[in-house]
């Protein structure tokens, strides 16, 4: 297995912020302190931080924290292309390769982490629709290119003259894409981080979720049909005391068929927003298609289930209508037949328990 460092650029002089970016406060720690833990929990190791703005408050606060603390003692003239050569002379001995992260990304998420440090290519960088985003990987070849570069435009440039050897890994992890150099910038943060905590997207997050997606219209026209559906559902059963999260079952039901185009689309779906930091819309959207079991009672991963199967395209549909359709797909095949008898089955029981539940 490569052994993976990290190189942190903490050097500069947060000017547009007007407060110091690596100490705000980021869920349990400061920005800085999250991004390290979170590098920590991936095995990056050995880990460098380069300070230069208020680097001794900066070192006090990463003191224990077991990485290599460096000082750019010119960060004021300086670009971040300098603290990284630090950084990189300081451990590029002791790795096979170097993940770049500027400390104002805080919110990438260890799985996106993972996916850049296992793909086997000279330079490794995240991609969503026309954006690059961190970290940004270098082979130890590429480390000593980088270190050598002395043309424009910082990593950036490097990149830009590196093009053949550099593979984008798609992502959809919002926070590899977003840095706080503003004020807006940081609340913005502080908003997925708080979508996190909840498990899935909602606000900010789920719009840009939404828009970064790729998906075809008739996908969104759709999921925006069963999630009205589901949120119809959901209320109903608020009306018998059972209470959902509503904006779960919004958020999952805007989102069940992300993965859809991609073989066995739930799980695809699923593996996207568990990536991006959303276990509990992921495990509703992996169950979209198929239940693992019928709940004794209705819960937010039954409902968008069914409001998935009481809307064909945008138009709801009965059980049976919905079925009858993908009975005539399946004749001819005695497997096909009977894997649609326990879908059309299982269907017929989780409406059943929705009925029971509004009954009460
Ligand atoms: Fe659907």
């Amino acid at each position: 297995m490569k052994r993976t460092g990290a190189v942190i650029a903490a050097a500069g002089l947060s000017s547009r912020m007007g407060a110091f970016k690596p100490l705000l406060p980021f869920g349990e720690f400061s920005v800085a302190g999250h991004l390290v833990a979170m590098l920590k929990a991936e095995h990056a190791d050995p880990i460098a931080v380069v300070t230069g703005f208020r680097g001794e408050e900066l070192e006090l606060e990463l003191a224990d924290s077991g990485v290599l603390l460096i000082r750019n003692e010119h960060y004021e003239t300086s670009e971040m292309m300098d603290s990284l050569r630090l950084g990189f002379g300081a451990i590029a001995e002791l790795c096979d390769q170097i993940l770049v992260m500027p400390v104002d990304v805080p919110a990438v998420t260890g799985a996106t982490v993972r996916r850049v440090m296992e793909c086997d290519s000279p330079i490794v960088r995240t991609k969503s629709m026309d954006r690059y985003g961190h970290p940004v990987k270098l082979d130890r070849e590429m480390v000593k290119l980088a270190m050598a570069y002395q043309g424009d435009d910082g990593l950036r440039g490097f990149l830009k003259g590196q093009k053949e050897l550099v593979r984008d890994v798609v992502v959809y992890d919002e926070g590899s894409f977003t840095d706080a150099d503003t004020r807006e910038e940081y609340r913005r943060l502080l908003a997925l981080n708080g979508s996190r905590g909840k498990g899935y997207p909602d606000g900010e997050a789920l719009k840009w979720l939404l828009q970064t997606s790729g998906m075809p219209e008739t996908v969104r026209r759709h999921s925006e049909a069963v999630s009205r559906k589901a949120l119809d559902m959901a209320v109903r059963l608020g009306r018998s005391g059972i209470c959902l999260n509503l904006e779960l079952v919004r958020s999952a039901a805007l989102l069940h068929d992300i993965g859809k185009g991609q073989p066995d689309h739930a799980r695809r779906g699923a593996e996207i927003l568990s990536r991006s930091g959303y276990p509990l819309a992921a495990e509703i959207v992996r169950q979209h298609h198929d239940l693992d079991c019928i709940p004794p009672k209705a819960d937010e991963t039954l409902v968008v289930y069914l409001a998935d199967k009481l809307v064909q395209g945008e138009r709801e549909v009965s059980l049976e209508e919905r079925f009858e359709r993908s009975r005539i797909k399946c004749a001819g095949s005695r497997e096909a037949m009977e894997h649609f008898e326990r879908r059309r089955l299982q269907a017929r029981r989780a409406l059943q328990v929705w009925e029971n539940s509004i009954a009460i």
